[in-house]
């Protein structure tokens, strides 16, 4: 098949977003696909290059997409120029576009929303649903009218007034502060007093008018993806220093991966079981990946769904896939697949 593996965007995600689709697009050129990677919105050199060639250099493209990065402040009517008159035209001519974009302008429904009116197929979640699972205070509403646990928290918007007490929304310390709608732990705080809590609001305010503030829960951290409907094994994530921030997400060796995580089968199976469902709330269909903490009383709260996870080295879908037998090219092309029912 001709695939366009779409990459890069706008988002503080664009160097992971970069990994991924570069380890996609050699994946499926491994499985016989002719694919070639595409930044969302930059770089009119890589268009005037053969389309689908045998000879695609995916590593150049990469290089050239990094070398782009600095462009990322171009004006939003450039970068739509560019996305209208170019990226929408050689997607039309695959025949499946493989998402590997991360964060705003990406994962949150927005490019999928312009494929829909454009005819174009693509793999990962609808429109609707990535804008849904983009925003976590609206996730966290969802949870919990469909019975998935989350952790006690609210949604503050700094143009419309809010207490800087936690107490006035009956929240206690420790609280998670996070941009309602990021990804990667950019702009995460885990804080303990107040003092720490008004700078993470700022702090959090610089990436987004809106944070979700929420009750920190001590405990293990676990992720589990869910493929047509399925869970996948459980993962769980020990970073050696600090909670699973961007750094840790990242670098190599810096967090312990654990996968079938060492857990019972009961306390497995009802994390898949909340998996599923915290999925089906937010109308997610192909796949993605939902983030857990578990205490120790063996109490579970999903923090999160992800339409579009990760599939750099480090990620953890690929880890879960190679658990159950599924390389990481067969998990592109199951992808893949999922996207042409
Ligand atoms: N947001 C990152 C890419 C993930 O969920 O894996
Ligand atoms: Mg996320």
């Amino acid at each position: 098949m001709n695939i366009v593996v779409l990459a890069g965007g706008t988002s503080t995600e664009r160097e992971v977003s970069i990994d991924s689709g570069t380890m996609v697009c050699r994946a499926l050129r491994e499985k016989g696909h002719q694919a070639i990677l595409l930044d969302v919105f930059f770089g009119l050199d890589e268009v005037t290059e053969p389309l689908f060639g045998p000879d695609y250099d995916i590593d150049r493209a990469a290089d050239k997409m990094r070398a782009n990065s600095g462009e990322v402040q171009k004006t939003a009517r450039e970068r739509i120029e560019f996305f209208g008159s170019h990226v929408i035209e050689i997607c039309q001519k695959a025949d499946v576009v493989f998402l590997a974009l991360h964060g705003a302008n990406g994962e949150d429904g927005k490019v999928q929303a312009a494929f829909d009116l454009f005819g174009i197929l693509y793999t990962g979640t609808d429109y609707l649903s990535s804008a849904i699972a983009m925003d976590k205070g609206l996730s966290k509403e969802l949870f919990e009218i469909h019975g998935v646990p989350t952790p006690k928290g609210i949604t503050i918007n700094a143009n419309k007034g809010y207490s800087v007490h936690p107490a006035a929304y009956d929240l206690t310390f420790p609280l998670v502060v996070k941009p309602c709608c990021g990804g990667s732990s950019v702009g995460v705080s885990i804080v303990n007093t107040q003092e720490e809590y008004e700078k993470a609001l700022q702090d959090a305010f610089f990436y987004e008018s809106e944070v979700v503030v929420e009750e920190y829960v001590y405990g293990r951290e676990f992720s589990v993806g869910v493929v047509d409907s399925k869970a996948y094994p459980v993962i769980e994530i020990a970073p050696i220093q600090g909670f699973y921030d961007y750094k840790n997400k990242y670098e190599a060796g810096s967090t312990i991966e654990t996968c079938p995580a060492d857990l019972d089968d009961e306390t497995t199976h009802k994390m898949q079981e909340y998996a599923v469902m915290g999925a089906k709330a937010l109308g997610i269909k192909s796949y993605c990946r939902l983030d857990f903490m578990m205490r120790e009383d063996k109490k579970m709260y999903c923090l999160e769904a992800n339409t579009l996870p990760g599939m750099t080295s480090t990620s953890l879908l690929p880890q879960e896939a190679a658990a159950i037998g599924i390389d990481y090219p067969a998990l592109c092309e199951k992808l893949v697949s999922l996207s042409l029912q």
